[in-house]
């Protein structure tokens, strides 16, 4: 069970001096109980590709296929294939239609024909799973703080039980508390079985997190693997806006000094790594 998405293209514009190409050949494999990071720099395609996911957006060129569904072949099934990829955007505002964060998160259930003690069961789930104050129920969804509000958006998809969830630089504007409890979350999830895929620019986080993590630059996947053939990759060809993580750099450089340890090898193994070189404790 997996999201396939091959040689994905798409340009915004089309025939007008606006015309932007966001993707350019993009492809990447999602499998279900998996944890995929899509990292790159500003206007990379990042969020452009997020929305394929989900089918906001649907291929102009490529295709992208869920559970072994071809969206384009298979267009009257939109609607069922949809409620498999929940997205939280990037600007959970642009989100929220509702007048309470109860009626935004209980949206899709309804949609779905839940109702009763279901529903409840549904908004509780959603509520608890995404640590949201459940005080604020009742409030305006634009009303509340950044860090809530990231955190209604993201129960307003989990009510939905989605398959995969989508998720579009969602530790932006939460603290470092806020963070840790968001990749609790979805080490959680993805351990249940549900396909995560988190959309940021933080290249560090991605190398500590994922399972795998796709790199484009302006358009183009330049890089798909696990942390240590990303890392590996990006040591040799650098890509704009990416910043290695500064232990990474200590450990490319240990490598000019003959000690050769993974790029993604912690604080531990370099220490270990350092005394036994020097044969003495550091
Ligand atoms: N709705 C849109 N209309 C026109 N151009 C867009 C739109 N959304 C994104 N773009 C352009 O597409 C490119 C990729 O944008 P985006 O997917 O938002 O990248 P990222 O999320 O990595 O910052 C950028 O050049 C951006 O200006
Ligand atoms: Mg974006």
């Amino acid at each position: 069970m997996s999201i396939v998405v091959s040689e994905l293209r798409h340009t915004y514009n089309e025939g007008t001096p606006a015309r932007s190409e966001a993707l350019r050949g993009v492809s990447v494999v999602i499998e279900r109980g998996q944890w995929v990071s899509i990292v790159g720099h500003t206007g990379s395609g990042k969020s452009t590709l997020a929305q394929h996911l989900n089918l906001l957006l649907l291929p102009q060129s490529g295709s992208v296929s869920i559970d072994g569904t071809d969206v384009t072949r298979d267009a009257k099934n939109l609607r069922g294939l949809r409620r498999r990829v929940g997205l939280v955007f990037q600007y959970p505002e642009q989100q929220f239609f509702a007048e309470t964060v109860r009626d935004e998160i209980e949206f899709a259930p309804l949609n779905w024909g839940v109702t009763g003690r279901e529903l409840d069961e549904c908004v509780e789930m959603a509520v608890r799973s995404s640590g949201l104050d459940p005080a604020l129920l009742g409030s305006n969804p634009f009303a509340i703080s950044g860090g809530q509000r990231r955190r209604a958006a993201l129960a307003s998809v989990l009510s939905m039980r989605p398959d995969y969830l989508v998720l579009d630089e969602p530790t932006a504007g939460l603290d470092a508390a806020g963070i840790r409890e968001l990749r609790q979350l979805m080490a959680s999830v993805r351990d249940e079985g549900m396909g995560v895929v988190q959309v940021t620019h933080d290249l560090e986080g991605a190398l500590a997190n994922s399972d795998r993590i796709l790199v484009l630059e302006r358009g183009v996947g330049v890089t798909c693997g696990d942390a240590e053939s990303v890392a590996e990759y990006l040591l040799r060809s650098p890509v704009q806006g990416l910043l290695m993580p500064p232990l990474a750099r200590f450990i490319a450089g240990l490598r000019e000094r003959g000690i050769h340890l993974p790029l993604t090898a912690g604080v531990g193994d370099v220490i270990n790594s350092l005394e036994e070189r020097l044969g003495c404790e550091v």
